[in-house]
């Protein structure tokens, strides 16, 4: 910080604490017990004292607080006009009564926000239910006071997430210790502005991302909002299952070199690892020839935050060399859902740019509840030695694994079934992964596909499925998931195989033909040629057509199904034979009708 440091007068506060009114401060404070002194920094940037976490702990113990003031010119005057900064006496909130935010706290952020909860304070901030006292009554039944008493917004002594040096630095820096990451950021928007902020930050408009074909629609919203190229790589697809898995390294370096060769430049490569499906790509390989090539590797890594807490499970991305890794904790982790984390490793990427990205692309009014959510879920993968791969038999994940081989084994043995495995995948290449906690059926020896199944799975039996496609449906297995969710599971595909197989009593088989069918336009769309930028074409003026007459224009959105929400027209390409008749067998036999609009395209004109 420039500036002459000076020093201030000494602030006073009362043992319980009080209002610190200073700017970009250095603090050191007597601790009263003969054990000396302690320091810190406080900065502040509002009429309220932002007060960091340790020096709350001391403030609650000591005598004095002596405050040495890094006069910054304009700052301070600005302060002693208002004259403000001697004003203070204590107010470093908490009067006693549990363990303040400044405890040596494993879960910093939640027990801040405990802690402000448990205020009896007259509040007049945002938002308007104040704790719940003006919320919804049907609302507050529904998920209870709770809830709503810990959804505050950012007080001083919540920190803040766009310039944290608090209690949410404080959580960031415990996650990035156990994730393996040099810095990790909490995400209140899923891992969707997680992807968007890592492209931002690597590429400039006109810069190329090197992209798997199915990659998640967050990847396209990063290309409108950076002004990014697109250069598509075609995943392995597998036949067996008409599912795409992961990428090549070989197909890496072509781009690349294929990109070089035209005169573009790489801002970054963007890999999905695991898939939806729990494949995972040979993120170290690939790394490898992403940085032999001086580029900057992000690792989509949203279904695979638990990577590292299991040596049955595969390498995380950060262990394989990624420089970014973005991962959706409320995915298979403990957190809530949208609460996301973004890690960053190594210098490829600058931190400062990503933060500055991140604040375009979150809410000026982030969540507590989700942003203590993830240093809780944190907290709970410290737990027990889980950490480092040392972890006990008895840990969560240990039993979620247990259940999803029991799982396997019992579906394997039922007649028309097969489960995605080692053995099953179709590919060409070594599988460098598969998450063993991600059970995919492959359901074409039933006369009913996936969406049918879904559909008697949730209404007949209970049983609610994470993914169901044509010929397939997905289950995730988690840290929550219990013995009688598995009992369930396999009981319902017990009775689904004795009634709608040949054997069974109520279905026929599917024709072979049929099935050939189903399973060849199941296969997602190979990339058509691109017609112009996302960019220009997303903020291009438009027309709606009708699908019929949409082959060969240039589209103008983005047409995905969700799930899995992988895009099949992306703005700015143009449409082909191919895409439409996959979207067509999607929505006869999907619940789609909501997600999009199929009847018109939007396209550029
Ligand atoms: C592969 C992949 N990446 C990114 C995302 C976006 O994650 P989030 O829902 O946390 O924004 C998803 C969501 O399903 C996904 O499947």
């Amino acid at each position: 910080m420039a500036g002459l440091s000076l020093l201030q007068q000494p602030l006073r506060c009362a043992p319980s604490g009080g209002r610190l009114l200073a700017r970009d401060c250095e603090w050191r404070a007597d601790t009263g017990t003969g054990n000396g002194t302690a320091s810190g920094k406080v900065r502040i940037e509002s009429r309220r004292a932002r007060v960091c976490r340790r020096e709350f702990s001391v403030a609650r113990s000591c005598a004095s607080i002596e405050v040495q003031e890094r006069r910054n010119g304009a700052g301070d005057r600005e302060l002693s006009s208002a004259g403000e900064e001697n004003s203070g006496v204590a107010d470093f909130y908490g009067s006693g009564g549990g363990r303040g935010v400044g405890a040596d706290s494993d879960i910093p952020l939640l027990e801040a926000l405990a802690n402000c909860a448990a205020q009896d304070a007259a509040s007049f901030h945002f938002p308007g239910h104040r704790r719940g006292r003006g919320a919804p009554s049907r609302m507050l039944e529904t998920v209870g006071h709770g809830a709503f008493a810990h959804d505050l917004p950012e007080l001083p002594e919540l920190d803040n997430l766009f310039s944290p040096d608090g209690v949410i630095a404080e959580a960031q820096a415990k996650a990035a210790e156990l994730f393996g990451a040099d810095a990790t950021f909490f995400l209140v928007n899923g891992s969707t502005c997680g992807i968007q902020a890592s492209v931002m930050a690597t590429c400039r408009p006109g810069d190329f991302l090197i992209l798997p074909r199915n990659c998640h629609l967050s990847a396209t919203s990063a290309m409108v909002l950076s002004g990014a190229l697109p250069k598509y790589v075609v995943p392995l697809y597998d036949r067996r299952w008409g599912i795409a898995h992961g990428v090549s390294p070989l197909s890496i370096h072509t781009a690349i070199t294929e990109v070089k060769a035209q005169g573009g430049r790489v801002g970054a490569v963007l890999v999905v690892s695991p898939t939806y499906f729990g494949v995972c790509s040979s993120i170290d390989a690939v790394a490898k020839v992403c940085h032999d090539n001086g580029v900057p590797l992000i690792v989509d890594e949203a279904h695979g935050a638990h990577f590292r807490f299991h040596e049955d499970l595969p390498e995380s991305a950060l262990e394989q060399g990624a420089d970014i890794a973005v991962q959706s904790t409320h995915k298979v982790l403990g957190s809530l859902t949208q609460s996301s984390m973004l890690h960053v490793r190594g210098a490829r990427v600058s931190q400062e740019v990503l933060g500055r990205c991140l604040q375009m692309v979150q809410s000026t009014s982030p969540s507590y509840l989700l942003l203590s959510s993830l240093d809780a879920a944190r907290a709970q993968m410290s737990e027990g030695g889980q950490f480092g791969r040392t972890r006990g038999s008895d840990s969560r994940l240990d039993r979620a694994l247990v259940y999803a081989r029991n799982a396997r084994e019992r579906l394997k043995a039922i007649p028309s079934l097969s489960v995605m495995d080692e053995d099953t995948i179709d590919s060409s290449e070594s599988l460098p992964g598969l998450d063993p906690l991600r059970i995919t059926l492959d359901l074409r020896g039933l006369s009913i596909d996936g969406y049918e199944v879904d559909d008697i799975l949730r209404l007949e039996f209970g049983v609610i499925a994470e993914l169901p496609a044509l010929q397939t449906i997905t289950f995730a297995v988690s840290l929550g998931s219990c013995e009688r969710d598995i009992d369930m599971l396999v009981d319902a595909f017990v009775a689904l195989s004795s009634r709608y197989t040949s054997s069974g009593t109520d279905g026929a088989t599917m024709p072979p033909q049929d099935q050939d069918q189903l399973f060849n336009s199941s296969i997602l769309p190979l990339p058509s040629a691109r017609g112009l930028s996302p960019r220009n074409a997303f903020f291009s003026k438009t027309v709606k057509v009708d699908v019929a007459d949409s082959v060969g224009k240039i589209c103008a959105e983005l047409v995905c199904p969700y799930p899995p929400g992988i895009p099949v027209i992306r703005p700015g390409e143009v449409i082909s034979e191919d895409a439409i008749s996959y979207l067509r067998r999607i929505v006869k036999n999907g619940d789609y009708d909501q997600c999009f609009d199929f009847n018109f395209f939007r396209l550029g004109q």
